[in-house]
């Protein structure tokens, strides 16, 4: 399995993945492939990664810009991310987020942010300790990684393409 950069090419079965892959959980509101288009349209996806396998995308994974408290102070926010229903729980995921954990390192980000199952993604080195609030969602659903300097606290917000 190869995990690289996006390539044009690559655009339309990034958004088929990243619909079929939300489409059975029941916290998709059904925009998330939508939102990585207006990302790119916006400039805002800073990191987009695919995993590749025989010529197939199996999986993909954005990163784009947050503000904490109003302010863009090199954090970085993960998604939408997807992998293959038939290829997930086997480290596809894992391994994109490890190669764009790597590459927001090597740019000097101060972390990275998301919202989602703390089953998962503590296992891939995320947390919460309360500090990060996002909309009125409980905080243990808001996690991040610290790359550089202190763990933030304030309220969090997403690229436009998240909004809209
Ligand atoms: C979430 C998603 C991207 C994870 O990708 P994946 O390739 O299946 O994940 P991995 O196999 O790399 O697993 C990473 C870790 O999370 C754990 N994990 C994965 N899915 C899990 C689940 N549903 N419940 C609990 N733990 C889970 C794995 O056991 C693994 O931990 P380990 O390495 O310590 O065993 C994938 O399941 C997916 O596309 N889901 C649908 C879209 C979606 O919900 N996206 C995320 C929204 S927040």
């Amino acid at each position: 399995m190869l995990i690289r950069d996006e390539t044009p090419d690559d655009i339309d079965a990034i958004h088929d993945l990243t619909s079929t892959a939300f489409k059975p959980m029941p916290y998709s509101d059904g925009t998330e492939a939508e939102i990585i288009r207006r990302l790119r349209a916006a400039g805002d996806l800073t990191i987009s990664l695919v995993a590749e396998q025989d010529g197939e995308v199996l999986g993909h994974v954005a990163f784009s810009p947050v503000t904490i408290d109003g302010a863009q102070d090199g954090w970085f926010g993960l998604g939408p991310i997807s992998v293959k229903p038939e290829r997930q729980r086997q480290g596809v995921g894992k391994a994109l987020i490890a190669r764009g954990l790597e590459l927001l390192r090597e740019t000097g980000a101060s972390g990275c942010v998301l919202i989602g199952n703390p089953d998962i993604y503590s296992r891939v080195g995320f947390s919460s300790d309360g500090q990060l609030k996002y909309l009125d969602l409980d905080t243990r659903l808001v996690q991040r990684i610290v790359l550089r300097g202190f763990p933030p606290s304030g309220t969090l917000r997403f690229a436009p393409a998240f909004e809209s």
